[in-house]
């Protein structure tokens, strides 16, 4: 077992990796890339930890801190993604801070849900999905997902969202 701080969304424990994306880390992203130009690009965007819960076959355990922020008019968010699988959903409870859960469906249709303090939502397999912060502190979510569902960033990299939240 692992501990979870409900307070803060800190994981703690065995077999919990922790991953940082920075400003240039993310900036094939980023939609106005003269704005990014004069942005400090090793500023923090979001720091991930993750349990690996029973292994490949099983469920992911895990937080998102996204920090709030600006690229030009363009909020911090995470990268996005779509799961290989489609038949493997995920569930995200916000712990503290505001923001969007932006989806998109297989024909490119987006809408968001909004998050804030102990919103929970299920994310369908087959919707792309990102998290942008819209609010002025770090917005800090829980989120659990199956160890096979597969990561597909090419589409959002390649493509984006049909639209942009600014
Ligand atoms: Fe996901």
């Amino acid at each position: 077992m692992i501990y979870t701080n409900l307070r803060t969304g800190e994981v703690s424990g065995p077999n919990v990796s922790t991953a940082t994306k920075t400003v240039r880390d993310l900036s094939p992203y980023w939609s106005n890339q003269r704005a990014l130009r004069v942005c400090d690009p090793d500023a923090i965007v979001y720091t991930t930890q993750t349990w690996e819960a029973g292994g490949d076959t099983a469920l992911f355990w895990g937080n998102t801190t996204l920090m709030p922020g600006r690229v030009g008019n363009e909020h911090y968010m995470t990268r996005g993604h779509r799961h290989v699988r489609h038949d493997r959903g995920e569930m995200v409870i916000v712990v503290s801070g505001k923001g969007l859960l932006l989806l998109m469906d297989l024909d490119r249709k987006c809408w968001t849900e909004p998050l804030a303090p102990g919103s929970t939502h299920f994310i369908d397999g087959s919707l792309a999905h990102r998290t942008i912060n819209t609010g002025d502190e770090p917005l800090v979510f829980l989120c659990c997902w199956p160890a096979d569902c597969g990561h597909d960033y090419s589409e959002i990299e390649e493509h984006g969202f049909s639209t942009s939240i600014a």
